[in-house]
């Protein structure tokens, strides 16, 4: 079964009289243990795809289903309950918080879900050895490199061991040869492990020879 299943999503915003179509029936079909980049032109609807999968957004019209459960069926409570458990969010700019050390932010997931932040440390560590910052776990933020940034942000979204890994152009803010870590260390987090699906959108071209699949989205529409 398909980890993401997506069917004729549409995304219509109103702006006062007009209307923008964001996805214009964009349909998709993605497995786990994969790593797949999503790339095309801006404004194409790249992350308003990546929006919809996770939960943080919802369509105007047609069916997104994760590991078989479709989304439109899920109460508010279930939905942000799906986004903690079953979702790693990974953006361009870290979305680190400045006054935590790494192992408090890697740590954050369980906190917002009413665990002890104490209680995750063992974990939170054990993340942070596995992106390669075991000798950073006290540093701040601003301690760090932006590449260490990135990595203490990939290290959390893995807290909740979730399912699929959305990442929003993770090296946009990175140089080339940071940014190739990076994209190596998440080509390892999908190849894991047969159940999880690592979803980047991009406009690396290094990227695409590390991912198994490339997706390319133009017009609200999937292309390839
Ligand atoms: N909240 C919103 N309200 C109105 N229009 C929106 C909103 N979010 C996105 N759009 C519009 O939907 C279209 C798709 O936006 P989206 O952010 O998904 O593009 P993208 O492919 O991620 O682009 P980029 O590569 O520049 O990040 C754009 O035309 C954008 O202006
Ligand atoms: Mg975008």
């Amino acid at each position: 079964m398909a980890v993401v299943d997506a069917v004729d999503l549409v995304r219509e915003y109103r702006m006062g009289t007009e209307t923008v179509r964001a996805l214009d029936g964009a349909s998709l079909s993605l497995d786990g243990g994969q790593f797949v980049s999503v790339v095309g032109p801006s404004g194409a609807g790249k992350s308003t795809l990546l929006h919809i999968i996770g939960a943080l957004d919802t369509p105007t019209s047609g069916t997104i289903s994760v590991d078989g459960t479709d989304l439109a069926d899920l109460s508010d409570d279930e939905s942000s309950a799906f986004r903690r458990h079953r979702v790693g969010f990974i953006f361009q700019f870290f979305n680190l918080v400045p006054t935590l050390s790494a192992w408090e932010n890697v740590a954050l997931p369980r906190l917002l879900d009413s665990q002890s932040l104490r209680k995750a440390r063992p974990r939170a560590v054990e993340l942070l050895d596995r992106v390669g910052l075991g000798g950073r776990v006290d540093h701040r933020p601003s301690e760090l490199s932006g590449g260490q940034m990135q990595r203490v942000a990939i290290a959390r979204s893995l807290m909740m061991d979730p399912t699929i890994l959305l990442a929003d152009e993770p090296t946009g803010n990175l140089d080339s040869a940071t940014g190739a870590d990076v994209l190596a260390l998440l080509a390892e987090v999908a190849h894991d492990d047969p159940d999880r699906l690592v979803l980047m959108v991009t406009h690396d071209d290094a990227a695409a020879q590390v991912c198994d699949r490339v997706v390319t989205v133009r017009d609200g529409r999937i292309a390839d």
